[in-house]
This record gives C-alpha cells, sequence and structure tokens, in this order.
C-alpha cells in the first residue's frame, strides 16, 4: 500500500456515518477486497467501494420490540456471518431482529438475492452473544446459541447435501461456551492412513470436573470430523466425532492460570504437523494480565487420539463429579475419524459405527489430557493490557532464520507487534490503532499486501504490519530488532525487507540480535550542536528525548553525572526531562543518552541522542521568552540528533491518529509526523509537531507530586478555617449548632453525670446494631476507649449524638488538652449548655 520511503506510517480508516459494528471481515485475496458486516451494512471495500444495506422490515422488528428488546440497540441486524461460497457469491447471515436470517450475496452486482434462509444456528440471536462460524467445502460449520435465550448452545454444521448435524443438549458437551475462534485443519496430501479432515472449534465454558465455589472457566479445544454424518441409531443427527479438552495456559511455577480464551490464530503450514496454534488468554478474575500460549498442532493430536477420557461419576448420592475413565475403550475408539484401518472393518462411514462406541462418546466428550503450551508457558505475558485479538506471522529473515511475529489487539484500540526470538519475546511496536480507545473487535492479516485490517465498533482500520520508516538512523533500524526491517546502505533508510527484494542484498544490514557494529559510524552530536535553552527561574522546563527504540533505555547526564529520579524536582518521562522550578544549580549541560542491550554481542550499545545547555534568564526578560515559559517548554530534541529524535514516536503517538483520521471513506492519514530529515535548520519544529503531545504523557508522578502540594495547601486553609470556626464560635458569633458544640466542649465537666450519660448510652445502644456489645462493655474499662466507640458511633448520622458522646468526655478524669482553652469559660455558660443539650439526651 505504502512502499515509498516516508518518515512517516499511514493508516487507513473506512466507516460510514451512521454505521456502526464493523465487526465481521473477510478478505478476499482474489478479490483483492476486504468485505466488511457493520450493523445493517455489508460493505466491499476495494478500489470500488460498495454498499448493501440490510435493515430489518417491520414486522420482525415489532416482534422484537414486543419480546422486550431494544428496537435502537437489539432490533436490528448486525451482520456476523460473511463466508465465501465460490468466486460470484458470499454467504451472509445477520440477527435480524433476534430472529437470524442469512441470504447469498451476488458479487457481480453486489446485492442480496433476497430470499433470506432461517440463520438459527449459524448465526446468534443476540449481537452481544459470541459465535463463530468456518466455511468447509461448501458446508457451513458454525458455533453460536440455538435459542431466542440464547441457552442452548451448539455447535453444528449446515450442509446443503445432508440434514444438519449438532451436539447434544446437555452440559456435558457444551456448558455455557463463549466462542472464540473456528477453522479446518487438513489432513494434507499424504493421508497415510486414509485420516478425515478436522474441523477446531475454541472456546471458554463452565468446568464440570472441577470443584469450585463459583463458575470456574475452562477455555477448551474441540474437534469434529469434516465426514462427520452422525450415527445410525444412537446419536442421529448429532456428532459421532464430538471431543473436547482443556488448553493450558498458566505459569506452573507462580500457579497463575490464564483461564479465559479470547482469540485464536493458527499458523497453517503445508503439513499440519508444523502448524501451530496461537491463543491470547487473560484469567477469570482480570489482574491485567494478557498472555500468548502457542500449541504444537501434533500435540493437539496426540490429546484426541490417545488422551484418557473422562467420566461422570456419582458420588454421596446427588452429587456428580468428573473422574478419569479408567475402564476398557471400546473399539473403534469413540470420537475418531474415520480411517483406513476403520474402513477395513467395513466401517467406511460414521452411519456404520457400533452402537457400543456411540454411547460411549455420547457419554464422554471430554478428555482428561490437557493440551500443554510448547514450552510449557506462555510465549509472552503483557501486563496492563486485555488482549482481545491475534495474528501471527512467519517471517524469514534475512539471516535465513524463521521468525514468528506476534500481533495482538487490546481492547483499548492498540495494535502490539513482538518477535518471538530464541531467548524470549520482544514487544517491537505498540500503535494506537483506533482513534478511540475502544476494543479491536477483529484482526485480519494479509502476507499478500502486508496489511492488518482492524474492526471495531466504529470502524474498520488499515495499517501495514511494519513501521520500517520511521527508523531514521542504521542503529535504531537495527537495534528495532524487527524481522522486517533492515537498513539499506544506498538509499539511507530503514526499509520493508519484503520491499526490498530489488535491492542488492549486500547492502542490507539487519541484525536480530541487536548487534549495531555493522551500521555505518555516526559522529554524535558534539557540544558546539547542543541546543542552548534558557528559561526563567522558578518556571519549569521539558529538554525532549524519545527513546529510538521500544528496546532502548533512555538515561540523562547532567555536567557529565548521571540523574536519577530521585534528583531535586527532576522527573524522567517517556518525552524527555523535566525540570520543575528551575534554579541556579540547574544550570548546566544536559546529555540524554539511549542504552541498548544487544544479546548477540553481549554489550550496551550506547549513544548520545540529544543534549542542551541549560542557562536561567535572568530578568529583564525579553518578551519572545515569556511565552515559553508560561507554559512547560518542550523542544524537540531535532536539531542535535536529527538521525535520532524521531524514532521512538511510535510507542506513544495515540494522539496524532485523533486530528488526522477523518471518516468517511478511506481516508489517509499521518501515524507519525516527523520533522523532514533534511531539515536539520534551528528553526523550531512546526507548531503541530508540539500540539500532538499529549498532556497525558507525563508521567504519573508529575501529578503526584502536584497533588501533594494541592494538599498542603488545602490542609493549610482547612486548618485557617478551622481557627477561624473556633474562634467565631468562642465569641458567639455563630448560632445554635455551634453553642451546643461550644457548650459541649466548655461546660460538660461540672454538669454531666452519670445517669445522663448513661442515657445516651442507652440510646446508642438501641439505635446501633452490630456495635452495641462493644458499647456495652468498654466504658468501664477505659474512658478515652469509650471515647473512640462512641465518636465511631456518631458517624451514624444522629444530630444527637455528638452531645451524647462529648457529655461524657469529661466525666472521665480530664483530658486536659480539650479543656484547658476554655477552661474559664465553662463556669459562664452552663444554662446555655443544659438547654441546648436537654432535648437530645
Ligand atoms: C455496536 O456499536 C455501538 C456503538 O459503538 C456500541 O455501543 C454497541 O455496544 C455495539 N454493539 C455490539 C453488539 O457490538
Ligand atoms: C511439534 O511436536 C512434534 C513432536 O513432538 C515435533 O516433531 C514438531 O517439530 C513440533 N512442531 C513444532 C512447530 O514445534
Ligand atoms: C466386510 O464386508 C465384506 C462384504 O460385504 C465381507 O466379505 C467381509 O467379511 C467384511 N469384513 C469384516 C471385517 O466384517
Ligand atoms: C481489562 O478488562 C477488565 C474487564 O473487562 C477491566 O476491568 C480492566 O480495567 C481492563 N484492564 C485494562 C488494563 O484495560
Ligand atoms: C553544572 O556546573 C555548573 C558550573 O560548573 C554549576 O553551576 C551547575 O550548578 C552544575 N549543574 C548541575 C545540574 O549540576
Ligand atoms: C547495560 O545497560 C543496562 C541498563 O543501563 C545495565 O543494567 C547493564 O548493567 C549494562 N550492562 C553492561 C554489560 O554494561
Amino acid at each position: 500500500v505504502n512502499s515509498k520511503p516516508c518518515h512517516c506510517v499511514y493508516l487507513m480508516e473506512f466507516s460510514e456515518p451512521g454505521i456502526f459494528n464493523y465487526s465481521t471481515l473477510l478478505l478476499s485475496e482474489t478479490r483483492d477486497a476486504l468485505f466488511v458486516g457493520a450493523r445493517e451494512a455489508i460493505f466491499e471495500l476495494s478500489k470500488k467501494n460498495v454498499t448493501v444495506q440490510w435493515t430489518v422490515a417491520e414486522d420482525p422488528m415489532l416482534m422484537c420490540t414486543l419480546k422486550g428488546k431494544s428496537q435502537e440497540r437489539d432490533c436490528l441486524n448486525y451482520i456476523r456471518v460473511l463466508q465465501v461460497i465460490d468466486d460470484d457469491r458470499l454467504y451472509v447471515c445477520g440477527t435480524h431482529a433476534f430472529q437470524p436470517q442469512c441470504d447469498y450475496l451476488n458479487l457481480a452486482d453486489f446485492s442480496l438475492h433476497g430470499q433470506p434462509e432461517d440463520g438459527r444456528g449459524k448465526c446468534p440471536f443476540d449481537p452481544s452473544q459470541s459465535f463463530t462460524t468456518v466455511m468447509v467445502d461448501g458446508e457451513l460449520y458454525s458455533g453460536t446459541a440455538y435459542n431466542f435465550l440464547g441457552s442452548e448452545p451448539i455447535i453444528s454444521k449446515y450442509s446443503p447435501f445432508q440434514s444438519l448435524l449438532r451436539t447434544e443438549y446437555s452440559t456435558s458437551w457444551l456448558n455455557e461456551p463463549s466462542f472464540v475462534f473456528a477453522d479446518v485443519i487438513r489432513e494434507g496430501r499424504n493421508k497415510a492412513y486414509g485420516e478425515d479432515d478436522k474441523i477446531y472449534y475454541f472456546f471458554t465454558e463452565v468446568s464440570v470436573e472441577y470443584e469450585f465455589f463459583g463458575k470456574l472457566l475452562i477455555p477448551r479445544v474441540a474437534r469434529v470430523c469434516k465426514g462427520d454424518l452422525g450415527g445410525q441409531r444412537t446419536l442421529q443427527k448429532k456428532w459421532t466425532s464430538f471431543l473436547k479438552a482443556k488448553l493450558v495456559c498458566s505459569m506452573p511455577e507462580l500457579n497463575f492460570v490464564f483461564n479465559v480464551v479470547h482469540d485464536i490464530f493458527i499458523l497453517k503450514e503445508s503439513d499440519w504437523r508444523d502448524t501451530v496454534i496461537y491463543g491470547v488468554f487473560t484469567s477469570q478474575g482480570n489482574v491485567g494480565l494478557s498472555a500468548v500460549c502457542a500449541y504444537n498442532m501434533t500435540a493437539v493430536e496426540d490429546v484426541f487420539s490417545k488422551g484418557k477420557y473422562m467420566q461422570k461419576a456419582t458420588v454421596e448420592q446427588s452429587h456428580t463429579k468428573w473422574v478419569r475413565y479408567n475402564g476398557i475403550t471400546p473399539s473403534p475408539r469413540p470420537g475418531a475419524c474415520i480411517n483406513n484401518q476403520m474402513r477395513e472393518q467395513n466401517i467406511s462411514s460414521s452411519l456404520h459405527l457400533p452402537d457400543k462406541t456411540l454411547q460411549f462418546v455420547r457419554d464422554h466428550p471430554l478428555l482428561e489430557d490437557p493440551v500443554l503450551p510448547m514450552g510449557n508457558g506462555p510465549r509472552l505475558i503483557t501486563k496492563d493490557v486485555n488482549y482481545t485479538q491475534i495474528v501471527v506471522e512467519r517471517v524469514r529473515a534475512l539471516d535465513g532464520n524463521i521468525y514468528d511475529i506476534i500481533f495482538t489487539g487490546t481492547d483499548k484500540g492498540v495494535l502490539h507487534k513482538s518477535v518471538v526470538y530464541e531467548e524470549g519475546v520482544h514487544t517491537v511496536e505498540e500503535i494506537q490503532l483506533l482513534k478511540n480507545s475502544e476494543p479491536i473487535k477483529n484482526l485480519l492479516l494479509s502476507s499478500e499486501t502486508q496489511s492488518l485490517y482492524a474492526g471495531s465498533d466504529s470502524g474498520v482500520v488499515q495499517s501495514p504490519t511494519a513501521f520500517c520508516g520511521r527508523y531514521s538512523s542504521c542503529d535504531g533500524c537495527v537495534l528495532a530488532r524487527d524481522p522486517h526491517c533492515a537498513w539499506d546502505r544506498h538509499t539511507a533508510a530503514c526499509v520493508n525487507i519484503v520491499d526490498a527484494v530489488g535491492h542488492q542484498p549486500g547492502n542490507l544490514i539487519q541484525n536480530l540480535h541487536g548487534d549495531a557494529d555493522k551500521c555505518p559510524s555516526v559522529s554524535p552530536p558534539s557540544v558546539k550542536d547542543y541546543h542552548h535553552v534558557t528559561v526563567k527561574p522558578g518556571s519549569s522546563v521539558e529538554l525532549r528525548c524519545l527513546a529510538p527504540s521500544n528496546l532502548a533505555q533512555v538515561n540523562w547526564k547532567s555536567n557529565k553525572t548521571a540523574l536519577t529520579e530521585a534528583s531535586r524536582f527532576h522527573l524522567i518521562g517517556e518525552q524527555g526531562l523535566l525540570i520543575y522550578s528551575v534554579g541556579q544549580e540547574d544550570q548546566g549541560h544536559y546529555e540524554c543518552w539511549s542504552v541498548e542491550w544487544a544479546p548477540a554481542a553481549r554489550k550496551n550499545f550506547t549513544r548520545l541522542l540529544a543534549g542542551y545547555i541549560l542557562t536561567l534568564d535572568l530578568p529583564p526578560t525579553p518578551p519572545q521568552q515569556t511565552g515559553q515559559i508560561t507554559t512547560t517548554t518542550t523542544l524537540s530534541s531535532k536539531e542535535t540528533s536529527s538521525t535520532h529524535a524521531a524514532e521512538g514516536n511510535g510507542k506513544t503517538d495515540g494522539a496524532p491518529l485523533t486530528s488526522a483520521l477523518a471518516p468517511p471513506s478511506f481516508t489517509t492519514s499521518v501515524l507519525f509526523t516527523n520533522p523532514p530529515q533534511a531539515d536539520s535548520s534551528l528553526t523550531p519544529p512546526p507548531s503541530n509537531t508540539i500540539k500532538i503531545q499529549p498532556r497525558h504523557h507525563l508521567p504519573p508522578s508529575s501529578s503526584h507530586n502536584n497533588s501533594i502540594a494541592l494538599l498542603l495547601l488545602f490542609l493549610l486553609f482547612f486548618l485557617l478555617f478551622l481557627a477561624a470556626l473556633a474562634y467565631n464560635c468562642y465569641m458567639q458569633y455563630l448560632p445554635a449548632p455551634c453553642l451546643r458544640m461550644r457548650a459541649a466542649l466548655l461546660g460538660s465537666q461540672k454538669t454531666v453525670h452519670k445517669p445522663e450519660y448513661r442515657a445516651c448510652e442507652a440510646g446508642l445502644i438501641e439505635g446501633s446494631g452490630p456495635d452495641k456489645v462493644n458499647v456495652a462493655e468498654e466504658p468501664t474499662q477505659n474512658g478515652s476507649q469509650s471515647t473512640q466507640n462512641l465518636r465511631a458511633l456518631r458517624d451514624t448520622g444522629y444530630e444527637t449524638e455528638p452531645e451524647c458522646g462529648n457529655g461524657q468526655i469529661p466525666s472521665k478524669d480530664d483530658s486536659p488538652s480539650q479543656e484547658k482553652p476554655f477552661d474559664v469559660d465553662c463556669e459562664s455558660q452552663p444554662i446555655q449548655f443544659a438547654d441546648a443539650d436537654e432535648p437530645y439526651c
């Protein structure tokens, strides 16, 4: 899409005014088009963008609203299924006001056939319910709910050649599943055992096998055989090959389990034994961790073909428990696909399977053996994100090795690009794909166009898979360790190796171990190039410096000594160094260094990124600079290191999208606005570059410091207020409530007697449920403690209680701090005290 060398990254967004929920995507490489299913509309996005509307007629809409569903939300037609039938037609289904319908979409004139079929079981009734579908050889496999209430889950096959095949309606088959994904794994050309192709389903369901006080969720993989026809007597029109197993994604060493699967990507290879299944998981409690686990297809297959079955056992009469089945399993193996061995026994289809096998598989669909992840743990664990989608691309790097590149989408519209290296996984990019912070609902990868497509409630975004163009130096390009990117010596640009096929390989520099030694040396900025910054004493200044890549660490030095966070009024943030309240002692040289660990070279690559000379602007102040000072001065490090300044943008560049992307229709927009490289003059960066720096990128601790200052200020005012109040109260300037308080504090000592106190206490006991034991016991032990108790009780909101509580204080041995200041006044106010107090106690 965008292969011309450019220091920006183009994202394309599509949305149509008034249309939402662009969550169903279908790529057609043959037509070079993306089909999008949204609410009441289907789009074909290509050179000629076309739309077809599919709205709900009045009758079904009325029915839907009569059933208590919302007309604006539920009773619309959410397109949920888009599948290819042949070159000319798509099969499309929509929720259609809680009466799912399917139809054929003619691609020649992009119109619906207009003879809708019942979509029950192919498409959910409820747009918010989970579902999955896959079209295999003209037959539609789906996982969804079969009824209006959404309480009957079903995994089924709709075929033009045979009747519906489905799961039993039983909790041992499916127990409140959330469907995530389904796809076919072909046996491939060398079907040595005459095995059938298999369709795998992935979902999270409520476990039956674990005892738990709530509903414990379990991620599952289930499998059916493509050639299944159901049983002859047992399991008529039901799957005879439905088996399911637990998918494990956990950190055993920490005893932490990721038990909710959100999306699956199957990285297919020509031989299924090389196929790898990738999944994104979170945990049920949602502690802000997301994980990616990878599964070897061979391991999955082994569980289904050799695993032990589980069975329901009744313990203590009514209580059932799932335990391992240790008996003899019937032959042929229950749930197995038909293979040559069975054919030799005259079993050529599931209709010929013996009843014993069928009964067994009906009652034992769950396998005990779990599917363990490769490496026995997650490939990737990320803090503070919820991954919603995943796609994976296999790339052959210049070193000839193959790397898996994991793209994950989050619930905040962010895309992460992570690379699996030998020593672990690194996230090399973080990009705000969606302009709104909303979930990525669907993510597709087109290796052909090197593009990603992300669907969300508000639109579809197309993004390249690599952002090499934003590394403007060789070091940055190589240290990014992105298998897509290499530095071209000739053009002095970081290029995508896929686009660079024409380039001479000798000219490309790439080192995925992060060894940038091969890079032509660049002289670092020298002191005479340092940027001069002059600020007024007491103002704050930000010295900008962006990390050149996601893996780099930025260090600051002032006058050659390293700055730490602990330094006075200094704050090292993502965007640079922030100095609050610049003083005399802050003057001097500031240098921003990046440190990047290169595992291959076993050393740190250290580079000077930017240098500043900070001087105080002592009065008289030239008017030009005051403007800079009133706001936080933001300075780009462009001049001092024009080759590095722009590289770090990706990590934090949510904001440019907001300004740049606009509906409707495929609009091209700039994500990363970098200063033109050739421009190394000392002119300040264009104003839009400054605007891009969003406020919220100030590290959180700065607001922390501010809030402490605010708190102190607030405390000061509060104390002043209290003093004023006390004084006014003391001087009797304030009316009754104050007098009461005053009376309570001053005059009570001598006038409160035991009986009164008891009365108060009784009142309190009556009014204060569970604390009554404490109240009844404690006054006898310790006065001050009981005061505490009574004070706590006062918070119940009775206006009367303060007097009761206070009345009790003096009855015990004086607490001088409270009495002394008012001692003199005590006797002069007895009457008022009595007046004010009596009605309450
Ligand atoms: C459809 O999109 C709207 C608007 O963004 C959103 O509020 C709603 O939750 C979406 N509905 C579904 C079923 O995704
Ligand atoms: C999967 O496991 C099998 C058997 O252990 C092994 O031969 C194969 O190489 C593995 N595949 C991958 C992609 O690791
Ligand atoms: C299979 O069927 C053929 C012909 O119907 C019969 O001759 C043969 O004995 C059968 N084999 C088995 C194992 O039942
Ligand atoms: C993840 O999702 C959960 C629930 O949907 C939410 O409470 C939490 O704040 C999210 N975490 C992040 C980091 O977005
Ligand atoms: C740097 O050195 C200058 C002169 O030697 C001194 O005045 C200044 O306080 C120093 N600044 C810092 C931040 O150490
Ligand atoms: C490399 O840099 C990191 C981060 O500054 C530091 O922790 C580490 O000790 C350095 N390693 C070497 C070998 O210098």
